[in-house]
């Protein structure tokens, strides 16, 4: 199978740049789904495409039977290392089996793929994973706000003396960005392109695979979802 953008992206420059999205910021969020799921301390939980495992690290701290998977070996590889004793695996998110009480997609981990009929596998591969009645929770970024703020942006940072440079633009229904890092001969540059589904869009995805949404948030702190809300994240059901 050819090579795709997010095989080479989630790399030890993924975490130089988004070294912000760290366990403090993953704490938000993590209250959220504590305060809104009321997860049992016997359920199973998966954190689908964990990275390096910060969501997992914080269920595990406070008890949960919770397992990560992610494509990246890179990422795994220093989770495991970071986090000694969390349940950490190289996994595809469209080869995912299983009989879990919870499934999470946090920050923007879906909308990968070149064929939208795989991203519709990863949510069909979420419904067949979940035990009866037990919950999907999607965090995705709301399309509405990046079409309105950011039709195009590029920008030059420097991160810890390393240079990062980043142009961001929408095009065929994707967010779309390449990124380069460092300068002259140590430069590498990469891409990353996500499919830019609408909150409708994602409802009827999660409905027409046996999911019913049955609560709709627009920001790691459970504001009503707007058109201008920052996030997209849906709390589904699994029907049966
Ligand atoms: C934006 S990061 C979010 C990571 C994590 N959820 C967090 O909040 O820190 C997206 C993750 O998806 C993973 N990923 C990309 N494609 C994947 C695939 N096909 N199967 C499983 N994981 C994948 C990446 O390796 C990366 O760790």
């Amino acid at each position: 199978m050819a090579k795709e953008w997010f095989n080479d992206w989630f790399d030890e420059n993924y975490l130089l740049i988004y070294k912000h999205r760290d366990m403090e910021d993953a704490g938000l969020q993590f209250n959220l789904i504590l305060r809104e799921v009321v997860p049992e301390k016997g359920w199973k939980i998966l954190d689908l495409a964990c990275g390096e495992g910060r969501y997992s690290y914080l269920f595990n701290n406070k008890g949960y039977n919770i397992t990560g998977l992610d494509l990246s070996e890179t990422l795994i590889k220093s989770g495991k290392e970071k986090f000694p004793g969390l349940k950490l695996r190289v996994c595809d998110m469209r080869e995912i089996s299983g009989n879990y009480d919870l499934i999470l997609s946090l920050f923007t981990s879906f909308g990968y793929f070149e064929d939208e009929k795989e991203d519709r596998k990863v949510i069909s591969g979420v419904y067949n994973s979940l035990n009866p009645r037990g919950l999907f929770w999607l965090d995705f970024f709301n399309s509405d706000f990046i079409k309105n703020t950011r039709e195009k942006e590029s920008s030059t940072r420097i991160i810890d003396g390393v240079v990062v440079k980043e142009e961001r633009y929408i095009k065929g229904g994707r967010i779309n960005k390449k990124i380069i890092i460092g300068s002259d001969s140590g430069k590498k540059e990469y891409f990353e392109t996500v499919r830019m589904y609408s909150k409708n869009e994602l409802v009827e995805m999660m409905n027409s695979n046996g999911l019913e949404v049955v609560k709709i948030f627009g920001d790691y702190t459970g504001s009503d979802w707007e058109e201008k809300s920052e996030r997209v994240i849906l709390v589904c059901r699994k029907v049966v």
